[in-house]
């Protein structure tokens, strides 16, 4: 029997990931958090848990801004780093998101992609139907995602980057279902191959979804700035969403 671990297990927990993607950084997680805060007017003794939280940048500027958050990842490596930010009100662990909590939370939010990972769409279902069991009855979620069709009409087949001494060699393409990415690496410790894959899920796509796991969406929207979303010209696709009363 083989123990190979999945993309996502073994990607996200290399420091390679972080330096491809440092782009994605504090300042835009504060931006974002901001402008949702200022929207969604969330009690600040309310609970917030962020599901696939990576090293935290979303948690602790909640936190910093007074807010009760949990921060969950699969990612071991992602959960240490976190955790040096861990305070009272302020908790790390690692968890996957297709698994409910143990508690229930006023708010969850899943940021920056951290959706459509799976092989199989029965996977991302278990996501949401665990988001429903770990979201209190008037309980809002958010996920932040990409905005498919423009990712698609824009992907660069190939490139290659050198970031800090480290050559990244990416192909991109996208198969009729997921958007994969094949990553190349190559430092002074040797060359090592990685893989991306996220579900090409559309506005639409969603929408059914979350129809059909019981959520009623709120508001869409194509930006951190929150402006509404337009599938022509918007880069994100931001679903905020409760359970159907
Ligand atoms: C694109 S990163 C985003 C991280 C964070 N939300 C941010 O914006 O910085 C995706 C995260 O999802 C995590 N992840 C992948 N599969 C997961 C799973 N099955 N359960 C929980 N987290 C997972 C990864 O470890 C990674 O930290």
């Amino acid at each position: 029997m083989t123990n190979k671990k999945k993309w996502f297990e073994s990607w996200f927990d290399t420091p390679y990931y972080h330096l491809l993607y440092q782009h994605r950084d504090d300042k835009e997680a504060h931006k974002f958090i901001k402008n949702l805060m200022q929207f969604l007017k969330i009690d600040k003794d309310q609970n917030i848990l962020d599901l696939a939280c990576g090293k935290g940048r979303h948690s602790i500027f909640l936190n910093k801004l007074g807010y009760r958050v949990t921060g969950v990842d699969l990612s071991s490596q992602n959960i240490l780093q976190a955790q040096k930010h861990s305070n009272p009100r302020l908790n790390f662990g690692i968890h996957d998101m297709r698994n409910p909590m143990d508690s229930k939370f006023d708010l969850i939010l899943n940021m920056f992609t951290s959706f459509g990972y799976f092989d199989s769409d029965d996977d991302d279902k278990m996501v949401l139907s665990a988001v429903k069991n770990s979201l209190n009855k008037d309980g809002i979620a958010v996920i932040d995602f990409m905005n498919t069709p423009n990712i698609i009409n824009a992907l660069v087949p190939k490139n290659h980057l050198c970031i800090e001494g480290v050559d990244f060699q990416i192909e991109r393409f996208f198969d009729g279902s997921h958007i994969r990415k094949n990553i190349r690496v190559k430092d002074r410790e040797g060359i090592f191959n990685y893989k991306e894959q996220v579900r090409a899920y559309s506005f639409n796509d969603f929408k059914k979804m979350l129809q059909e796991n019981g959520f009623k969406l709120l508001k869409a929207c194509g930006s951190y700035d929150l402006e509404s979303f337009n599938e022509k010209t918007s880069e994100r696709l931001i679903l905020i969403f409760k359970i159907h009363p």
